[in-house]
């Protein structure tokens, strides 16, 4: 835990940022990926780099919206208003990476869809990923948090096991595991066994 003289200013500074902004500054990913798929900026394989980016940035959002309980247990920043912003602006990257793979990688054709996931049947472990993100983005608002009380805090559990599949499509999609596919894997089991950690009294 950091001392309250230093978490207090930012603390008392991050109150007075309203959710909007983050959901705003969230789309910047997105308007950069469409800048640089208009300007020919993307790459000789435009469609496989929209994907892979689309992946990258859902799984960065993926991964931040699980640092913020840590972040205020151990390090005393609060962040935990713009949780929601950060786990929809997750799930909204994740259906563009699905809908990059099946519009444009498949082009909506079905059979060859099916024959792409016998062949690389990783990307199951990402599509059922996205299935279990279903219900908790559904139940993001008020009225169901409300509505489910206790029941919605067991239900975001299932944001675990959506993480670390997440992670472990990435991984196998790649020939060989790179250094920085060890350093997400890393990231996301300790920020998994944070969770572990046993509270005092
Ligand atoms: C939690 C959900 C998911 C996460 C975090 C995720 C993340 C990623 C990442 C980071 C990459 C590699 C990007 C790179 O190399 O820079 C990737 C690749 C890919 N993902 Fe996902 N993904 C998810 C779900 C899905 C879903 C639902 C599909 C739909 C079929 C999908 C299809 C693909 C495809 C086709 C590739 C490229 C594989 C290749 O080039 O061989 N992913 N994903």
């Amino acid at each position: 835990m950091m001392s309250a003289s230093l978490t207090a200013p930012i603390n008392g500074a991050l109150r007075r940022v309203p959710t909007w902004p983050v959901y705003l500054a969230g789309l910047i990913p997105l308007a950069w990926v469409v800048y640089l798929t208009l300007t020919g900026g993307i790459g000789v394989d435009p469609v496989a780099e929209i994907e892979h980016r689309l992946g990258k940035i859902a799984l960065w959002f993926l991964v931040g919206g699980l640092a913020i309980t840590p972040a205020r247990r151990f390090l005393g920043i609060n962040l935990i208003r713009y949780r929601r912003a950060i786990g929809l602006l997750a799930f909204f990257y994740i259906a563009l990476h699905l809908a990059s793979w099946a519009i444009l990688d498949m082009g909506m054709l079905w059979g060859q869809a099916l024959a792409d996931l016998y062949k690389r049947w990783y990307l199951l472990l990402g599509i059922t990923a996205f299935v279990i993100l279903i219900p908790l983005a559904v139940t993001s608002n008020n009225a169901s948090i409300r509505k489910l009380g206790r029941n919605w805090r067991r239900l975001h559990w299932l944001v675990y096991p959506a993480v670390l599949l997440g992670v472990i499509h990435y991984l196998m999609q790649m020939k060989v595991i790179s250094q920085e596919g060890w350093i997400w894997l890393g990231a996301v089991l300790g920020l998994l066994a944070l969770r572990l950690v046993p509270r005092r009294r």
